[in-house]
C-alpha cells in the first residue's frame, strides 16, 4: 500500500468518515498499519469517538486487541476520552472474541508454560511481601485493604466462611476480625501451610485449614455464607473452573468474591474480563457488583523494588460483589404463609 493510501485511511477515521474508510478498505488499505506514534485507524477513530467508524473498521477485520506501543489499545482511547458508544462497540467486540478466542488469557499462559509450576518453588516472606523463586510477588502488603474490603463483603451475612490462599494471610486476619461462626482456608503451598501453622493458624477456635491445592481438596467442602477466592499460578480457566462449583459451595443468598486481577496491565482488557466473569457467574446464578476503590495512593514505584514484575498497573481495583441468588420457592413459602 502506499504511503499516501495509509495517511488516508489514518485522516477518514480521525474524522469519522465512514464512506471514505470503507472505499479506502475496499482498494486495499491495510487497517492495521499505525502512524509514527503506532496509533491504527481503529484507535484514532475510538480516541475521536466515531463509533460508526468503530463498527466499519471491526467488521473488516481490525483486531480490538492490538496495542500502540504505549501499551494502549482502542478500547483505552474510547474509555479515556469518554466516548461512550465508541467504547461500547469494543467491549462487545472484546467479549465476543474472548468468549471464543480467550485471546488475552491464554497469550498470558503461554508465556507462563515452559516455567518450574509455582507449588514446586521455594518462597520467601520478607517486609511486606511474599516472592517465589523468581522474585514474583505472590502476595504484596499494599493488597492490606482491598483484603480488608473482600473480607467485609463475604462476612456480610455471617455464618461460614471459606478463604481459598493464604499467601500473607492479610484477608484471613481481616475475616477472623468479623468472628465468623467458622472460617475455612485452603492451602496448597507446603511452605505457606508451615508458616500458618508456626503463626497459630492451626489452634484457632474456629479455624479449619485444609491443607492442599483447592481441586482436591474440593470433597471435603460444606456450603458457606462467604466465599473469598485468591490463588497464585493459576490462569483464568482455573477461575472459571472454581465458579463452575460455587452453585455447590455458596448458600443462596450467599456472597462469593475474587481477587480481581485478571488482565490488571491493560485498563481496557481488565474492563472486558470484568464483564465476562459478570456473565459466567450470572449463568451460574450470581448477581455480580464491582465496587470501585481508587489504588493510586497505596503505590508507588518504592512498592515494586526488587519485585520482578509489577502485576498491577491500574488506578482503580474494582471489587467484585458476587450474590447468588435466593431460592425463589422459599420466597414463595414465605410469602404464602
Ligand atoms: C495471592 S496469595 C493469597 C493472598 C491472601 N489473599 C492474603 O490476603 O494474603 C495466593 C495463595 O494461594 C495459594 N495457592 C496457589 N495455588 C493454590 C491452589 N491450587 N489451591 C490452594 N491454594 C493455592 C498460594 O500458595 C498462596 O498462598
Amino acid at each position: 500500500m502506499e504511503a499516501g493510501e495509509a495517511r488516508e485511511l489514518w485522516k477518514a477515521a480521525a474524522e469519522g468518515n465512514v464512506e471514505r474508510v470503507q472505499s479506502l478498505l475496499e482498494s486495499g488499505a491495510d487497517i492495521c498499519e499505525g502512524n509514527d506514534e503506532g496509533l491504527t485507524p481503529l484507535m484514532m477513530a475510538a480516541q475521536n469517538g466515531h463509533a460508526e467508524v468503530v463498527r466499519a473498521l471491526l467488521r473488516a477485520g481490525a483486531p480490538w486487541n492490538a496495542l500502540n506501543p504505549a501499551g494502549k489499545c482502542a478500547g483505552d482511547f474510547a474509555m479515556e476520552a469518554g466516548h461512550q458508544e465508541a467504547f461500547d462497540v469494543l467491549l462487545d467486540a472484546g467479549m465476543q472474541a474472548e468468549l471464543i478466542l480467550g485471546i488475552v488469557a491464554r497469550q498470558t499462559k503461554r508465556a507462563e508454560d515452559g516455567e518450574k509450576p509455582y507449588l514446586q518453588q521455594r518462597v520467601e516472606y520478607s517486609e511486606g511481601k511474599l516472592t517465589d523463586e523468581e522474585n514474583k510477588g505472590v502476595m504484596m502488603a499494599w493488597e492490606n485493604p482491598l483484603m480488608a474490603a473482600h473480607a467485609k463483603a463475604i462476612c456480610a451475612n455471617g455464618g461460614h466462611v471459606l478463604n481459598v490462599g493464604f499467601g500473607m494471610g492479610l484477608v484471613d486476619t481481616s475475616i477472623q476480625s468479623h468472628n465468623p461462626a467458622s472460617h475455612t482456608i485452603i492451602e496448597a503451598h507446603p511452605e505457606v501451610y508451615k508458616r500458618m501453622l508456626e503463626t497459630g493458624w492451626g489452634e484457632k477456635r474456629n479455624v479449619r485449614i485444609l491443607f492442599g491445592r483447592w481441586q482436591d481438596v474440593l470433597p471435603q467442602l460444606d456450603s458457606y455464607d462467604g466465599i473469598f477466592f485468591d490463588t497464585y499460578g493459576e490462569f483464568y480457566d482455573d477461575l472459571k473452573e472454581f465458579h463452575e462449583h460455587l452453585p455447590k459451595i455458596l448458600k443462596k443468598g450467599g456472597i462469593y468474591s475474587y481477587f480481581n486481577g485478571l488482565c490488571a496491565t491493560n485498563a481496557f482488557f481488565h474492563v472486558v474480563y470484568c464483564q465476562l466473569v459478570a456473565l459466567e457467574l450470572a449463568r451460574l446464578g450470581l448477581t455480580t457488583q464491582f465496587i470501585p476503590l481508587p489504588v493510586k495512593d497505596c503505590l508507588d514505584e518504592e512498592t515494586w523494588l526488587g519485585v520482578y514484575h509489577k502485576y498491577w498497573q491500574l488506578d482503580t481495583y474494582f471489587l467484585p460483589v458476587c450474590q447468588a441468588e435466593e431460592d425463589e420457592n422459599e420466597e414463595d413459602t414465605v410469602n404464602a404463609s
